[in-house]
């Protein structure tokens, strides 16, 4: 009996573990990384704990043209494997700057706008890891970043 206590409390653990210390792994890099939920430092990459803001503290270089405010798709991914809720749903501006964005899929995603909540696989476009090893960068994108969105009109109070 102490033998399945013991058991299920070790199972207890480990899910608590997976939820609270998520894992990201970048595929076609062959990098996993894992990190303690809400212990991550910041530095204005996208949404705090994004994918992005996940890849720039351990240093995988992942282009965010437009420093991660959801005006552009060179943060693309595409997410090959999540466990449930392991990245927050796109809002509607994610899901309208997807539409732009260069090889789309059903499994895409910003980014500098998906948060971790637990374990998730996602590949980085090889266009965008061959334009970053070949010297590009967010200064030089030019034609690729698609133009901001334009925003009605505001109404002026007289
Ligand atoms: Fe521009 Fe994510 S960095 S949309």
């Amino acid at each position: 009996m102490a033998q399945v206590s013991r058991y299920n409390l070790r199972l207890a653990q480990a899910s608590r573990y997976n939820k609270d210390v998520p894992k990201v792994t970048f595929s076609n890099l062959n990098r996993t990384v894992e990190f303690e939920s809400g212990k991550l430092p910041y530095d204005d990459h996208g949404k705090p704990e994004s994918l992005l803001d996940v890849a720039m503290n351990f240093g995988i270089t992942l282009e965010h043209a437009c420093g991660g405010s959801c005006a552009c798709t060179t943060c693309h991914v595409i997410v090959k494997e999540g466990t449930d809720g392991a990245l927050t749903p796109p809002d509607e501006d994610e899901l309208d700057r997807l539409d732009t964005a260069p090889g789309l899929t059903l499994h895409s995603r910003l980014g500098c706008q998906a948060i971790v909540k637990g374990d998730v696989i996602v590949e980085i476009p090889a266009w965008n890891i061959n334009y970053v090893s070949e010297g590009g960068g967010s200064m030089n994108l030019g034609d690729a970043i698609p133009p901001a969105k334009s925003l009605p009109p505001k109404d002026i109070a007289h």
